[in-house]
């Protein structure tokens, strides 16, 4: 694997493997790397010839700045873990690198981001946006993996890459999970054992209000069936939300339809967390 955090070089090893055909595939993460990134490399091994990835922790992207200085940080253990499974360049670069002390470019999605996460941290998207298409002007892959646990992220880089015209395919990559349900994530790492085994009310309150609606109970009984869940629990429920995948408007009625999506955020102790089901799967 070849790991750099200069523009020049990873633009030149780009240039190189396209004037031979090699289609890229993109792996954007911020590090802390687990089995759900490593789900994207495989995703990215398939469909391209070579895979790039890379690791920055994009302090535009977050709203609290305590939860950006204790966002895990294994970069070591991420380098092997990448050179053990498949990644052929590692982009690493500095915040020198990515922003240069500028950080004066906002996006709005209009009604996209004012939702769910966008509502509860807003300007996260507009950080996220800016990374995302800052690394795609850099690594100009054929194909970027995203993962679907993060789906406003994912509804709102397809926003981006069809509105600015990106010439690359989103792939979206399944969630996936804990024995216990838990959606993996880097910020797990910061949960105790105890606190890993209480999270899994997250999954179970999804899990719930899915088959309540598949029974063809109201978005109401639902929500009421998420809220007592959460109602004695040690673990605190931000939203629960069932919208559709595209426009991410609260869905009323038609719930049995492929766009279907229950979206759920809130935290165990100071860590937060987000997950999501689709109603048919
Ligand atoms: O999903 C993430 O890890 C981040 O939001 C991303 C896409 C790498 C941008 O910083």
């Amino acid at each position: 694997m070849i790991s750099t955090g200069s523009i020049a070089d990873i633009q030149a090893l780009i240039s190189q493997f396209k004037s031979e055909g090699k289609k890229i595939g993109f792996v954007p993460t911020m590090g802390a790397l687990h089995e759900g990134h490593l789900s994207l490399i495989d995703a990215a091994k398939e469909k391209a010839d070579i895979v790039v990835c890379s690791i920055y922790v994009n302090p535009t992207q977050f709203t609290n700045q305590d939860d950006l200085k204790q966002y895990p940080r294994n970069v070591e253990t991420d380098k092997s873990l990448l050179e053990n499974n498949g990644c052929d360049v590692l982009f690493l670069p500095s915040d020198d690198v990515m922003y240069a002390g500028r950080n004066t470019i906002k996006f709005d999605f209009g009604d996209l981001d004012k939702v769910m996460e966008g509502k509860f941290r807003p300007g996260h998207f507009s950080g996220v946006a800016l990374i995302v298409s800052k690394l795609f002007n850099i690594v100009q892959p054929n194909y970027a993996f995203f993962g679907q646990k993060d789906l406003q992220q994912l509804t709102i880089i397809k926003k981006l890459v069809e509105e600015l015209f990106f010439n690359l395919e989103i792939v979206p990559v399944a969630i996936k999970r804990e024995p216990n349900g838990l959606a993996m994530s880097s910020r797990n790492e910061r949960l105790s054992k105890e606190e890993r085994h209480e999270a899994q009310i997250f999954y179970k309150a999804l899990s719930e209000a899915k088959l309540i609606l598949k029974q063809n109970h109201s978005a109401e009984n639902a929500k009421e069936i998420v809220k007592s869940l959460f109602s004695n629990h040690r673990a605190q429920l931000e939203y629960f939300e069932i919208v559709n995948d595209k426009d991410l408007h609260s869905k009323t009625k038609n719930y049995l339809e492929a766009d279907t999506v229950l979206c759920i955020a809130g935290f165990i102790g100071n860590v937060r967390l987000i997950d999501n089901m689709y109603l048919i799967s």
